[in-house]
């Protein structure tokens, strides 16, 4: 009888359920150490400068674009083949989205289809976000030059693509983004807690990973974020 694949499958060892009842049993079920040691593990890995450890790749999605100040008015132009988050973390900014064609065989984003979408937009353009679908990564500098020459900047939805390499520069280096995020959701590279996902969130300047930290807990955490409103994003350990 034919089997249906299954949609993920885990590698969970006795060290992985090791770790998770070394944290259960150590007094920390909200944003403790191992955060800010998978912060900066992580970071450290793709030669970040900054990482913000975050409940989902859709969060730390929603939470770079607020950093960088996209709000109503603004337009985010989003590749055509995504998963939803791409786009709704615009729209929760209450930016519209520009939707931009892509590559018939790769399915990323081009320079070229960039170009196009820019050149469609009747208003301000705030932020591209190319996704590197299934891992393979964009053409990250190419995709630069046009975000510089219309006055963009560039958010990697990195959510496929840990431990992805192109030139090499790897995903989530920031090297020619604002930021880079990934999803830690069971079906990605690596997984990881809270609500079935788990996110991170890389950035390249320090200002804006001070921003998306006060606003991870809901938009509690001191200057900056007051009167914006922000879900609850934070990480559980
Ligand atoms: C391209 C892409 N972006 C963003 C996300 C959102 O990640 P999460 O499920 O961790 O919110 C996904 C998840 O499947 C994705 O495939």
């Amino acid at each position: 009888m034919a089997q249906a694949l299954p949609y993920g499958r885990h590698l969970i060892e006795a060290d992985d359920v090791a770790a998770v009842v070394e944290v259960l049993t150590g007094g920390h079920l909200a944003q403790g150490p191992k955060t800010a040691q998978f912060e900066a593990a992580a970071a450290a890995r793709v030669g970040a400068a900054h990482g913000v450890a975050c409940s989902s790749g859709s969060a730390a999605l929603y939470l770079a674009l607020r950093a960088l100040d996209v709000g109503p008015g603004d337009i985010c132009i989003v590749p055509a083949i995504t998963f939803l988050s791409t786009a709704t973390a615009a729209r929760m900014c209450g930016a519209d989205v520009l939707f931009a064609d892509v590559d018939p065989i790769t399915g990323l984003l081009t320079s070229e289809t960039l170009a196009e979408a820019a050149a469609r937009a009747t208003g301000p353009v705030k932020a591209a976000l190319p996704v590197h679908l299934g891992g393979r990564m964009c053409a990250m500098p190419a995709l630069a030059e046009v975000a510089q020459a219309h006055g963009f900047v560039l958010v990697e939805d990195a959510a496929h693509a840990l431990g992805s390499v192109r030139d090499r520069k790897a995903a989530g280096g920031c090297a020619h983004s604002a930021a880079a995020c990934f999803s830690f959701h069971p079906v990605k590279t690596i997984a990881c807690g809270e609500g079935g996902g788990g996110g991170r969130l890389f950035l390249r300047l320090g200002q804006e990973s001070r921003r998306s930290r006060r606003a991870r807990p809901a938009g509690s955490a001191g200057p900056g974020v007051q009167g914006l409103i922000f879900p609850r994003y934070r990480v559980a350990i």
